[in-house]
């Protein structure tokens, strides 16, 4: 079943034609919407909210709403935020390619909660006495520089990325990292399980202003790891779409999905910017600021089935002030590499 909000659109639309596709929508559902389409992934990456109990809100905006909140973080229990994680992980289950990996990025707020959720779905995997059973693989660590300090606790200074695999064969071609003892001086050795990498600091040339951001070094790295070019590769939580902006510039496939307009509109923004074309499957896709106020709308060509081949984004708001409501209009347009500019 297409959801009703796509229902404008051909059911073939769902199926994934261009190297990027940006969905609205529930992570679990899509996923379920695209298995029903004939889609399966070899990467489903998850950087769903941590159970932070906080809301995160736009640090930056070329046209966006600086300081507004791009997605809320609270959920009425640890266990109601467990038992919807678990629903998405069997959905995107089924989503992935018998030898495809799920990679579900937490801290320390659920890690061991998401872990056992997922040892359920997934098998026990290298936990287990069988070796390559289906399942877990890895734990593993992000360390990073940045972050907060306590004087009470140890400064929490990483996240947890869970490796599950759905089969018994699997796609990896270890990460290779710069040697450090004297002997290998100048050589590379395979990445083990604990990665450095950077946070995006507030200066850093990628920040598009979209909260937890994640650096591209760190996907980067993911996609090639657990990929091949050519394979599909699902940024299902993308927030600023960084693991889709991963997989198209490695020449992967990309879909990614999120609940939130601002997400959409920034992920779309920044896979236009890479140029080789994005489809939006969202509530009006064909809307122009021109039809009258809308707060989500891409432009470019329509393709037979009903997607388009984006070469414009608009993200307007109506901002209820004091007198009267004003509509702000940014266009996104495509520019060159990474970046990309409001007009
Ligand atoms: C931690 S952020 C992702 C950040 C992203 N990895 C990046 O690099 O920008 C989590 C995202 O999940 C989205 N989200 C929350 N619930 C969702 C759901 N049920 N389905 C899809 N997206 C959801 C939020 O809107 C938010 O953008």
């Amino acid at each position: 079943m297409i959801p009703a909000r796509f229902a404008t659109l051909a059911p073939t639309s769902v199926v994934v034609t261009a190297p990027a596709t940006v969905i609205e929508g529930d992570a679990g559902e899509i996923a379920s919407e695209l298995v029903n389409a004939g889609r399966r992934a070899r990467l489903a990456y998850l950087d769903p909210p941590f159970a932070s109990h906080a809301d995160y809100r736009l640090t930056a905006g070329a046209g966006m709403g600086r300081g507004e909140v791009a997605f809320t973080d609270r959920w009425d229990s640890l266990d109601a935020y467990v038992a919807a994680m678990a629903e998405t992980f069997a959905r995107v289950r089924e989503f992935l390619t018998d030898d495809g990996s799920i990679i579900v990025h937490c801290d320390h707020h659920a890690s061991p909660y998401l872990a056992v959720a997922l040892d359920r779905i997934f098998g026990l995997g290298d936990r287990g006495p069988t070796s390559s059973a289906p399942g877990f693989r890895n734990e593993l660590v992000w360390r990073y520089g940045l972050g907060g300090s306590s004087p009470r606790c140890y400064p929490k200074k990483h996240d947890t990325l869970l490796w599950y695999t759905r089969g018994r064969d699997w796609h990896f071609e270890a990460p290779r990292v710069p040697a450090t003892s004297a002997r290998m001086r100048g050589q590379t050795k395979k990445a083990p399980d604990v990665v450095d990498v950077p946070t995006l600091n507030n200066m850093a040339r990628e920040r598009v202003g979209y909260p937890t951001q994640k650096p591209l070094q760190l996907l980067d790295m993911l996609v090639r790891a657990h990929t091949e070019p050519g394979d599909l590769v699902a940024d299902l939580f993308c927030g600023s779409g960084t693991a889709a902006v991963a997989a198209v510039r490695a020449d992967r496939a990309a879909v990614a999905v999120d609940i939130g307009r601002d997400a959409l509109v920034t992920t779309t923004a920044r896979l236009a910017a890479l140029g080789g074309g994005v489809e939006v499957l969202a509530k009006e896709p064909g809307a122009t600021p021109a039809d009258g106020p809308v707060d989500f709308a891409a432009t470019g060509a329509r393709r037979p089935d009903g997607t388009l081949a984006l070469d414009a984004v608009w993200c307007a708001r109506v901002d209820c002030g004091a007198s009267m409501p004003t509509t702000r209009v940014a266009w996104y347009r495509t520019a060159r590499g990474d970046e990309w500019v409001a007009a």
